[in-house]
């Protein structure tokens, strides 16, 4: 509970705007797509001001879907997902902090009007993101998101299940988080500055990647990396040689994903037809589907690419019948250069 209210007071009372952080941590060194760019011109400036992100975790093809934010402080991310899903779509952020939610309540009659709705089609929950589960029934929603919050979160392995399972089956959790080069030392853990700026709470990149494949995120894919310049001398003195890292991930819920990507002899075409890539389609960090282009894949990429909404836009040609070992073009290599990411050549995390 103290941990709760050190981290409302920080967002709902001590800092006021971006400019307030006490270091560069919570702030977005990803570049944003065009059309996202142009849905932020539409949004008010008082929600982006206190916007405290650290990626973009705006994927594509979200027409009609249903979608939640978790920890969605002013509403940035839900504004922009609001007009990106339509009006037959919905979006719903919840967080805890009520000055944060209070401003996003404010603008949604606004923005209803500015994106052309005739009702809203957002709604702010104040609770904690350890409730989810009571607003939100099993297998029913199409995406959570969320941006610079997952680190903040005490007990990560039940929040991480939970959304399991109020996804739906082809369904994915796509968000931004810091993660560090290593685990942070128990003597960091609670400082508050360190805390509340998102760094000491991050989990060790790799034993995310556990997580997220015991709560059943089989293999969860990078869709960007960005090492964090803290920009805090004193702070940086206290943490060493910590690295931090802002990294956007995709988890999907599908079953039948394995924990490593397996050569089953697919070939996935992209047919084009997502709006916002009608020539080239990034899955993740290493695959790309040129319109046209026959790719060579992995079982999971297949899964990923026919069992969820992207389903209509590709063909998948091949079964699970034949196991040819390994996908050949998986390297096990993980980079030794900190900076970059360490995922294999597939794209999977390692
Ligand atoms: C770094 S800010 C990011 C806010 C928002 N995603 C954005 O991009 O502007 C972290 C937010 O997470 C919220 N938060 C942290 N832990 C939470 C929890 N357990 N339940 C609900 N909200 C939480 C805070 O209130 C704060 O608004």
């Amino acid at each position: 509970m103290e941990l709760v209210s050190s981290i409302q007071k920080y967002y709902g009372e001590e800092i006021q705007n971006v400019s307030d952080l006490k270091t560069l941590a919570c702030c977005t060194v990803d570049s944003y797509p065009k059309h996202v760019k142009d849905v932020l011109l539409l949004i008010e400036e008082e929600i982006k001001n206190k916007y405290y992100g650290c990626g973009s975790p705006i994927p594509d093809a979200l027409d009609g879907l249903k979608v939640l934010d978790i920890g969605c402080g002013t509403g940035r991310d839900v504004y922009i997902l609001s007009k990106l899903v339509g009006e037959n779509g919905f979006v719903y952020g919840i967080d805890m902090t009520k000055q944060q939610i209070e401003i996003a309540e404010r603008y949604v009659d606004v923005q209803t009007k500015r994106f052309g709705y005739k009702k809203p089609n957002v709604m702010f929950i104040h609770d904690l993101i350890e409730n989810i589960d009571e607003y939100f029934e099993e297998n029913s929603l199409d995406l959570i998101i969320s941006n610079c919050v997952f680190n903040l979160i005490f007990d990560k392995e039940m929040v991480l299940s939970k959304i399991y399972k109020i996804l739906k089956n082809g369904g994915e959790f796509y968000f931004s988080d810091n993660y560090a080069d290593r685990r942070i030392p128990e003597h960091l853990k609670d400082h508050p500055i360190l805390y509340n700026e998102c760094m000491s709470g991050a989990l060790y990149k790799k034993d995310f990647i556990r997580l997220a494949r015991k709560v059943g995120f089989m293999e969860p894919r990078v869709m960007s990396e960005n090492k964090i310049n803290i920009n805090n001398p004193e702070l940086e003195a206290l943490l060493e040689n910590i690295q931090f890292y802002s990294i956007t991930y995709r988890l999907w819920k599908i079953e039948g994903l394995e924990d490593a990507c397996e050569d089953y002899g697919h070939v996935a075409i992209y047919k084009g037809g997502i709006k916002e890539s009608p020539y080239k389609f990034i899955l993740d960090q290493t695959h790309v589907f040129e319109k046209g282009k026959p790719e060579r894949v992995c079982g999971n990429t297949a899964l990923m690419l026919s069992k969820t909404r992207f389903k209509d836009y590709f063909e998948i040609i091949g079964d699970f019948s034949t196991h040819y070992g390994e996908f050949s073009s998986c390297g096990t290599t993980v980079s030794n250069n900190a900076s970059t990411t360490s995922s294999n050549s597939c794209g999977c995390s390692v």
